[in-house]
């Protein structure tokens, strides 16, 4: 019998289980292969005693239209950066990914299949040089990882953020406000820009265009007419103004290395309102909505393409290698192009250019 452990690493994302779930279903048309589930990414592994699952089609049945993954996830530690508490209080990290692979060894795991963002994606490409057999698959909600069209999760992220777009427009109009929407985006701007098309939002601020507020300022202001109209700006949490910094928030949670990204809306009104804009302005926060509930048919579809892919992954031996969609095709691609360079919206793409296209400002 040979064995494929599964983890899903970092963020959680709608179609995590979807993935999971065919996994599951393209091995068990093959004789011989087992396929193991590690809780929370390579803690399960990692922890004593070992937490690991038999995934079976039992277990797995009907389960690609629940949101999260049914084997957990972390983005925080990992077997290269292990927390451990020294005796006065703080914290350390250690790398265990020698004492991982040789725990693997002693499970009889052939393989890896690692699902997860870019900072997964770099733990495969570490496990991989040192000689596991490692397969990623690409997820993210914000779509920003490059050598992939694009990234399960994030339709469904989009979905989410129109519709509360969507829900904003009205109470808007009724109390002729400026109402902003906060969307997650660290790098990129794509959940903001599709949900700003698609919404038909006034304003979308993205980081890859640093805005001027001034310019964000009028165009809110040509939306009223004595007093009377409405505007909505859709803004990714890593949006900033020109020369601006990103908004943080300070972290105290043990082995989180992510800059947490948090505040963009309220600073925000807070400069539109130092600028001289007189409508009444009020911010609504989407947060972790945008990573719950059941995922789009979309995202089952392109889950469900990348599980069955990266299982055919291990029979051909592509290890070292990341699952990817270049439509109409899925292909493997290598892992350190994958995690070479982010995806980013190009201010000069056809996106934008749409966007502009219908009157939309990015406050440049
Ligand atoms: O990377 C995906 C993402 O959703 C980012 O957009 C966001 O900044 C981050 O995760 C939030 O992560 P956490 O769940 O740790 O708050």
């Amino acid at each position: 019998m040979k064995r494929v452990l599964v983890t899903t690493g970092g963020g959680d994302c709608p179609g995590l289980n979807a993935v999971i779930r065919a996994i599951v279903k393209r091995a068990s048309q093959e004789q011989d292969w087992e396929v193991i589930g590690s809780i929370q990414s390579f803690d399960g592994i990692l922890r004593e005693p070992t937490e690991i699952m038999v995934l079976d089609e039992r277990v797995v049945a009907g389960i690609h239209i629940q949101g999260g993954t049914i084997i957990g996830t972390t983005n925080k530690g990992g077997p290269f950066a292990w927390p451990i508490k020294n005796r006065d209080g703080s914290w350390d990290a250690v790398d265990r990914s020698d004492e991982m692979i040789r725990k693997l060894q002693y499970l009889g795991i052939d393989a890896v299949i690692n699902v997860g963002g870019d900072g997964s994606q770099r733990i495969s490409q570490q496990l991989y040089e040192k000689g596991l057999n490692i397969i990623g698959v690409p997820k993210t909600i914000d779509n920003d990882l490059s050598a992939t069209d694009f990234t399960f999760g994030f339709q469904t992220a989009v979905q989410i953020a129109t519709e509360a777009v969507d829900k904003l427009v009205t109470t808007a109009s009724s109390h002729n406000r400026v109402l902003i929407l906060e969307v997650m985006g660290r790098n990129a701007g794509w959940i903001a820009l599709h949900a700003a098309i698609a919404g038909g939002a006034e304003v979308c601020l993205i980081p890859e265009i640093p805005y001027d507020i001034d310019k964000v300022k009028e165009k809110l202001q040509s939306r009223y007419n004595r007093g009377k109209g409405h505007a909505i700006v859709v803004i990714a949490e890593g949006a900033m103004p020109i020369g601006g910094e990103l908004s943080t928030e300070a972290s105290s949670e043990v082995g989180y290395h992510n800059l947490r990204l948090g505040g963009v809306a309220h600073k925000l009104t807070h400069e539109l309102k130092q600028a001289g804009l007189e409508a009444d302005i009020r911010e609504t926060v989407l947060g972790h909505l945008q990573r719950g509930g059941v995922p789009v048919a979309y995202d089952r579809v392109l889950a469900t393409q990348f599980g069955v892919k990266a299982f055919e992954m291990i029979l051909a031996d592509q290890f070292g290698q990341m699952v990817s969609y270049r439509h109409p095709d899925i292909i493997a691609v290598s892992l350190l192009e994958a995690i070479n360079h982010p995806n980013l919206v190009s201010p000069q793409s056809a996106l934008v250019n749409t966007a502009r296209g219908v009157g939309i400002s990015f406050g440049d």
